[in-house]
């Protein structure tokens, strides 16, 4: 029986093409910049971004912390959605290594408005710690995979930088957002400061994320990536990879958008089960399984049984994530076996 794995899109395997470009990558000492494969990546990172510099880094969890490293100095305060990756699941390392705190603004499925914003920032005052940064998340991972449009993005952009703040995304998922509205990248960045973007989720690359913004905010972050022991030497062989996902596996996203639809709605012909269909934006699907009597885990064991892996959310949801290595063959499989199962 093959196993469908639906937990993350972090499980995705790289491409043969991926693979095979590995052992030709022309490599030097990317400490010393001098890796022509990661210099190629990152020049490609920032023309698709539109920005003047870009950096990789190891991880999505290290592209959020170098960024806020350099946005922030201690006891500085960043607003961010209360359900939001950087707070959430983040070992709390923008207070542990940052030194920062979190100002935790309520959102609506991990997005908030502009008057919300307005309403979090503190005025200056000799008791309140300095507001520095806002953090937005695109698309919002524990939100459902939920996309802000540009128009929303420059919106509390606005507020932020009118009160001299800056921007950050959290943009693991920022191809995914761009992808469901059809519009650039670009379209995003051009409100933000800084973002930060994971190649090993979507796009299937096997390591690293990418930190994209202007130069001398790019070279805080280079010095924050060799503290945080996160300078890399020959990581051109991380790197070519990363090359094909930007060029190759942006377009296909949609395919896991249409599959993660197909699956919502199977999900939701399966009596117990409910999704609501307007959350289901990107590749993320959020599926509530009260109905069927069973809790959270062991409907999630009994589905691992039947080759069916998902993750627990909550008390009372499972998380199905669509991606590269799940096709609508094997959507329709993984409805037909929890069919059976919830039947039984
Ligand atoms: C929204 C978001 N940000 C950041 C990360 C962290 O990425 P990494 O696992 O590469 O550290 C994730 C990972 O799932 C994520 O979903």
């Amino acid at each position: 029986m093959r196993r469908i794995d639906l937990r993350s899109d972090t499980f995705t395997l790289p491409s043969k093409e991926m693979l095979d470009s590995i052992p030709s990558a022309d490599l030097g000492d990317d400490v010393e910049a001098e890796d022509p494969t990661v210099n190629q990546l990152q020049d490609l990172a920032a023309s698709m971004f539109g920005t003047e510099a870009a950096l990789l880094v190891a991880s999505g969890t290290m592209g959020n912390l170098v960024s806020l490293m350099a946005h922030c100095r201690r006891g500085d305060e960043v607003i961010l959605e209360s359900e939001a990756h950087i707070y959430y699941y983040e070992l709390g390392g923008m207070s542990a290594i940052v030194g920062a705190m979190p100002y935790l603004v309520k959102g609506q499925r991990g997005k908030f408005t502009a008057e919300q914003l307005e309403a979090a920032i503190r005025h200056p005052d000799l008791h309140y710690p300095n507001t520095r940064l806002v953090c937005i998340e695109n698309t919002h991972n524990r939100g459902g995979g939920i996309v802000w449009t540009p128009r929303e993005v420059e919106a509390v952009a606005k507020v932020a930088h009118d009160h001299g703040l800056k921007v950050h995304c959290d943009g693991a998922r920022i191809f995914n957002a761009a992808v469901a509205l059809d519009v650039d990248v670009k379209e995003y960045m051009r409100h933000l400061d800084s973002l930060s973007f994971c190649l090993s989720k979507g796009l299937a690359c096997p390591v690293g994320s990418v930190v994209v913004g202007n130069r001398e905010f790019i070279e805080e972050v280079r010095r924050n990536r060799k503290m945080v022991g996160g300078g890399m030497r020959q990581a051109g062989i991380i790197a070519a990879p990363g090359i094909i996902g930007l060029q190759k596996m942006v377009g296909r996203l949609k395919e896991d958008h249409s599959n993660a639809r197909r699956l919502a709605e199977g999900l939701n012909e399966i009596p117990g089960i409910k999704v609501d269909m307007e959350a289901v934006q990107t590749n993320i699907v959020l599926a509530d399984i009260t109905g069927t009597g069973w809790d959270v885990d062991y409907f999630v064991n009994r589905a691992c049984k039947i080759g069916v892996q998902v993750f627990e959310f909550g008390a009372t949801k499972a998380r199905f994530v669509t991606h590269y290595g799940i096709d609508e063959q094997d959507v329709d499989d993984a409805l037909a076996r929890l069919r059976r199962l919830l039947e039984r």
